[in-house]
């Protein structure tokens, strides 16, 4: 036996979910060792939630994931829940607060979690190793042989928790997939999801010249659709209701956008009522100045100088094209700045209640890397406290 050191647990990546399992293990009385190639933990911890990171959501449900098995996460999401993360953030006396549609931000800012997620670590007697590369992984009678830049690893049980692809830039790799594929499971192609769209030719200078204009819509794709904000970019369109409708979004597919989200005016009663009102004011209460603008230029919108001469038909026209407005991406931005990951491991080959391997005994894999994906809005986090928890638990109840 060569002269590896042992760890009962090794957990790969020091992100949201590999450092929350540490901790959780660290309670249950099972040290770890965390190992990550980037030089800080957490980084994306860091970045959300423009700063202060929306941690979880009230409205947590198994229905606001996508996933080939919409079942999956189910036992996950139940045996975890918001309310049981923020019995941790009290523990540790972090503030919070409900920003809007369920999202919970911390008081202060996101480094607030990573020092919290680091001292459950430590206090649970876990190992941290950063600007580490994992070289290889072995499979062994008893467990699994890690090799590394700083030496080699043995451990009985391993956890893969590196993510998914999305931000390359900031340490995002494949690991997780190609060593899934190693052992046998199947991969869900990852895709860009929650993302920005981009736009070629006329729309790209249209939206181009409308750059930074937000607007509430309802935003349609692939059968889902959100009500939310919609911002204009210099590429194409961005904001919640647009990175949402991204993650149901297929390549070639239209996307279709309610200028009104869901509340379109009578213009008929606005004739009648106030018929010499100049055409041009129609918008006026429904979109920023320039949109309105630059929707008044659009083939059915009315030419006449007074409502009381358009004529009821072109109206309703004009209505039915900014309630249904038809656009077809281009792409996204792609992994570049795809907030997260969609697809990944197959959940066919995990264990819903633990996460384990279906085809290597303790080989667990949580977070992003499985295909289990959010929506925006905490959702992405409360999937890697849960998953991470549910390997915890069933990591300790079998040592
Ligand atoms: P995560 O990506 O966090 O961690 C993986 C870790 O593995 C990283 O530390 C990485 O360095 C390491 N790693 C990767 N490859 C490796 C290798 N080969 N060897 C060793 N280590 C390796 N979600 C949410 O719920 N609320 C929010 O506010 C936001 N905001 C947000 C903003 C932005 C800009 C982004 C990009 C994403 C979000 N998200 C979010 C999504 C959220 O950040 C994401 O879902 C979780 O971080 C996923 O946690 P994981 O631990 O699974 O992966």
């Amino acid at each position: 036996m060569s002269n590896a050191t042992t760890f009962p647990v090794i957990i790969l990546g020091a992100g949201a979910a590999g450092l929350f399992c540490a901790g959780e293990l660290g309670r249950r009385g099972v040290p770890s060792l965390v190992l990550d190639h980037a030089a800080k933990p957490a980084e994306k911890v860091r970045i959300s939630g423009g700063g202060r990171c929306n941690f979880t959501n009230l409205h947590t449900a198994p229905d606001r994931f996508l996933s080939e098995n919409p079942h999956f996460a189910k036992s996950a999401l139940a045996r975890y829940t918001p309310s049981d993360f923020l019995t941790v953030l009290a523990r540790h006396r972090i503030g919070w607060h409900e920003k809007t549609l369920g999202q919970l931000f911390c008081d202060e800012k996101s480094p607030r979690i990573i020092r919290m997620l680091l001292d459950d670590l430590e206090a649970g007697g876990g190992t941290l190793k950063l600007a580490v590369s994992v070289s290889d992984i072995a499979r062994e009678a008893d467990g699994f042989r890690v090799e590394t830049s700083e030496g080699v690893y043995r451990t009985r049980a391993l956890v893969v928790a590196t993510g998914g692809l999305s931000i390359p830039k900031m340490g995002a790799t494949g690991f997780a997939y190609d060593l899934a594929e190693r052992f046998g499971h199947r991969i869900v192609k990852p895709r860009p999801a929650l993302v920005p769209f981009v736009f070629t030719g006329t729309e790209k200078e249209n939206f181009a010249a409308l750059a930074g204009v937000s607007t509430s819509v309802r935003a349609s794709a692939g059968g889902a659709r959100f009500d939310e904000a919609m911002l204009f970019t210099h590429r194409g369109l961005s904001g919640p209701a647009i990175l949402q409708a991204s993650s149901y979004w297929r390549e070639g597919e239209e996307i279709r956008i309610d200028l009104f989200a869901g509340r379109a005016p009578d213009w008929r009663v606005e004739k009648r009522d106030r018929p010499r009102t100049p055409t041009a004011a129609l918008l006026d209460d429904l979109a920023p100045k320039r949109l309105a603008d630059h929707l008044m230029t659009l083939d059915p919108a009315p030419t006449a100088a007074r409502l009381a001469d358009v004529p009821d038909k072109t109206l309703d026209r004009f209505a039915a094209a900014l309630s249904d407005w038809r656009l077809k991406p281009a792409g996204t931005e792609g992994w570049r700045t795809a907030e997260v990951t969609a697809g990944g491991l197959d959940t066919g080959d995990l264990s819903s209640k633990t996460m384990e391997s279906r085809h290597a005994p303790g080989l667990y894999f949580i977070g992003e890397c499985v295909d289990v994906t959010g929506w925006l809005g905490g959702y992405n986090f409360q999937w890697a406290w849960a998953s991470a928890f549910a390997a915890a638990e069933a990591l300790a109840r079998h040592r």
